[in-house]
């Protein structure tokens, strides 16, 4: 109990709740979630992500969550704490962290850009062409961007676990989903003619959205949308990266953990799906059909010109939404940087402020580096995915495609077969706590789980095509 206190710990179940929605709910929902809707036939994707919510990433978040807790340490440490032998893993799990910060605190920094640009009276200059790559392969300003969005993180994780991270959770998630239920809302009742004539409105959006349509599906479409919903799944409840298990290792003993990881994973699906409300029915309006498949590009692309054809209104709520991302964006960074910083603390031994700034600098040093790889060093790279890749993507490549689901399977097989799953259901039912769906896990963990990820990662490194 010593050892918890001197590392900090959540003021109780709400502050843990807010703290890991906050992690989890970032740029996965509000930028990837709907595109990745809006390529896989709306509800098809929907309904598959729902299904291995409630089954696979309900056993991932708990498996890290109590490993977390029942260990009391970070990624770095906590698996050897399992079992000596497993060590590896815990190394791993806190290199993800550690490749993602820098990129992820430098689309953080394309998000504030966007924020202020809604700021000024120059936002119509977003929705003209070329203005995302002008921007991001311009020498200095992604740059000072990034820097700003990563010192925003490294001042939130040096205030510590109740002060900083648990605090700005609790101020800004509920903003989020007020700003975020008001923009769906809005996009709801848009309707627009387009030049040929078809009137197009955000209802009928919401259908395409929502209603599976399975027809003309052939079996390997629906493998490659399973296989998207499950990469989607890891990126957006922030499993396989070091940061529940770090989350976990703050929560007090008493805590239903059971309860609190529904909350978790209620809160990172509903926004999810609002963000998919929010974005994809407007997308629909404004571009029909074909807008809805542009991949990566939609948010920053796609959305100011859409925002630019609403006219005023799109200003205020292109400023709204920006500033929704950035929120998300931060309390997820937060817990980025959580996960490399607890990893130092525990290993280490050294105080958090040091380790925040030995962290800051290095991911300010690679971020640049990254920065640089969309002019001065820039390059082309084939991916085994068959994408072409820059610094960004590359890394992106080797932490969400290949560590992540090789940390999650290798912490099944830990679980499941090695410590077994008794390890984690002692630590949730700890205090006379329940456990729901507890037959559920154990299946999971030991069988359904690891084939997912088996086959997860076969396909993304190249060796499985479908
Ligand atoms: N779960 C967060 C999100 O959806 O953005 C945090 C996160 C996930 C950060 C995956 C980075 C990452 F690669």
């Amino acid at each position: 109990m010593k050892e918890q206190k001197n590392r900090g710990s959540f003021t109780g179940g709400i502050g843990f709740v807010l703290a890991a929605a906050g992690s989890a709910v970032g740029l996965g929902n509000v930028w990837r979630f709907p595109y990745l809707a809006a390529k896989d036939n709306g509800g098809v994707f929907i309904f598959c992500y729902i299904i291995l919510a409630l089954t696979f990433g309900f056993a991932m978040l708990t498996t890290e969550i109590a490993i977390g807790r029942k260990t009391g340490q970070g990624p770095l440490t906590a698996y050897a704490r399992i079992h000596p032998k497993w060590k590896g893993v815990g190394f791993f799990a806190w290199l993800v962290p550690i490749i993602i910060l820098p990129y992820y605190c430098l689309i953080g920094g394309w998000v504030l850009k966007y924020f202020s640009v809604y700021t000024s009276t120059h936002s119509a200059a977003a929705a003209e062409d070329g203005y995302f790559t002008g921007f991001i392969t311009s020498p200095f300003s992604p740059i000072v961007f990034l820097f700003i969005f990563l010192l925003i993180t490294a001042v939130v994780v040096f205030c510590g676990v109740d002060k900083g991270i648990e605090k700005i959770s609790k101020y800004l998630m509920p903003i989020l989903l007020v700003l975020i239920i008001g923009i769906s809302v809005y996009s709801l009742t848009l309707s627009h003619k387009d030049e040929s004539g078809v009137v197009r409105s955000g209802l009928e959006g919401l259908k395409i959205y929502l209603i599976p349509d399975f027809s003309g599906m052939t079996l390997n479409d629906f493998a490659v949308v399973i296989m998207d919903a499950m990469g989607q799944l890891f990126f957006s409840i922030s499993v396989a990266m070091g940061i529940m298990v770090a989350y976990g290792s703050y929560v007090p003993k008493n805590v239903n953990l059971m309860k609190s990881i529904n909350h978790i994973e209620i809160f990172d699906t509903i926004v999810a799906l609002l963000a998919g409300l929010m974005i994809v029915p407007a997308v629909y309006v404004f571009m029909g059909r074909e807008g809805m498949s542009q991949g990566p590009g939609l948010m920053f692309v796609s959305l100011p010109k859409i925002f630019d054809e609403m006219g005023k209104v799109g200003v205020v709520i292109g400023f709204v939404f920006f500033l929704m991302v950035a929120f998300a964006a931060i309390t997820s960074s937060v817990s980025v940087m959580e996960a490399v910083v607890s990893g130092i603390m525990d290993k280490f031994k050294l105080n958090r402020k040091l380790s925040v700034v030995i962290v800051t600098v290095y991911a300010m040093i690679l971020g640049v580096i990254v920065c640089l790889g969309y002019n001065k060093l820039y390059f082309e790279v084939k991916l085994p995915t068959g994408s072409t890749a820059q610094i960004l993507d590359i890394l992106d490549y080797i932490s969400n495609n290949c560590l992540m689901p090789l940390v999650a399977l290798l912490t099944c097989i830990l679980i499941g077969w090695i410590a077994k799953p008794k390890t984690i259901i002692d630590e949730v039912t700890e205090g006379g706590h329940k456990f729901g769906r507890k037959t559920l896990y154990i299946i999971m963990i030991k069988y359904v789980a690891p084939i997912l990820l088996f086959v997860l990662l076969l396909r993304s490194v190249g060796l499985l095509t479908f």
